[in-house]
């Protein structure tokens, strides 16, 4: 680790422990609901998102802001499309853990593919501050109350023992870059112990859906979950994203191993 990453690294942690002692939750604060009719959306891209709304019954634009509803779209689209690609169905009503949520702006995404029996995001980081005065966990209880069995729970997602049939993970930290860039301390870089919680939590017949940035950072994150004793049940590369994306997102699909690693 270079001198200039450890002095990032202190500074993040600083602010971030500051964040722990000082937080506090005044309730939920939900976003104002947005328009995609002003300004109107290019066609192919209205087009896509119509086939969407037919199919899972959503109109995410009624709850969320315009880039929030854009987004929460594009991440419902991207399930879906693995699906198909992975030749399986979106898992149902099952109880669904997701690793590292942020203000978990796309709960609304992951309650349309997978309709779970309960839906719980996880984050450690909860009380960073966001624009309008609000922190990220009075954001997140915000869309949290407008979906069924939903919560937000701030926590490290490696001390949690809770069986989960399902365990969504959006990105997960497995280099130092990404980290840093989402101005926190190393210290939360820790996958080993995150995949093998995963791997603790899940339900035997359960499953664990990852999304990565590219498939660089997919090869980094299965040889951590291999070792994690889990087992991959596929790959897809998103070529056709709904909304830009720097890099390509990769969907991997993985299920217990044999071995009961912990
Ligand atoms: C790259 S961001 C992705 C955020 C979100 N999943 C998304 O797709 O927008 C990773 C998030 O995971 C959180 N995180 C990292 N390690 C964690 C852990 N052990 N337990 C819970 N949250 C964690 C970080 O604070 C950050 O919000």
């Amino acid at each position: 680790m270079s001198l200039g990453e450890r002095l990032r690294s202190a500074y993040f942690a600083f602010w971030l422990d500051l964040s722990e002692r000082l937080g506090r939750v005044r309730g939920p604060r939900p976003e104002a609901p947005g328009s995609l009719e002003d300004p109107p959306l290019e066609a192919a891209l209205a087009a896509r998102i119509d086939a969407l709304r037919r199919r899972f019954g959503v109109r995410f634009e009624c709850s969320l802001g315009r880039e929030t509803a854009l987004q929460n779209y594009a991440r419902l689209e991207l399930l879906d499309r693995a699906a198909g690609a992975l030749g399986t169905a979106l898992p149902q009503g099952r109880d669904v853990h997701d690793v590292g949520c942020a203000s978990f702006w796309y709960a609304p995404a992951l309650h349309a593919a997978f309709r779970p029996r309960s839906l719980r995001g996880f984050e450690v980081e909860g009380y960073r501050r966001l624009q309008g005065g609000i922190n990220r966990a009075e954001r997140a209880l915000g869309y949290a109350a407008q979906l069924p069995a939903t919560e937000f729970v701030i926590a490290d997602y490696a001390t949690v023992r809770e069986c989960a049939g399902l365990v969504t993970a959006f990105f997960p930290f497995v280099t130092r870059a990404p980290v840093l860039a989402w101005r926190l301390p190393l210290r939360v870089l820790a996958p080993e112990a995150l995949f093998a919680c995963v791997r603790a939590n899940l339900a035997p017949d359960g499953e664990l859906w990852m999304v990565n940035h590219g498939e660089g950072e997919a090869e980094t994150a299965a040889l951590i979950a291999v070792s994690a004793g889990l087992r991959c049940r596929g790959f897809y590369v998103e070529p056709d994203p709904l909304l830009a994306r720097p890099e390509p997102a990769v969907v991997s699909r993985w299920s217990p191993g044999d071995v009961q690693v912990r």
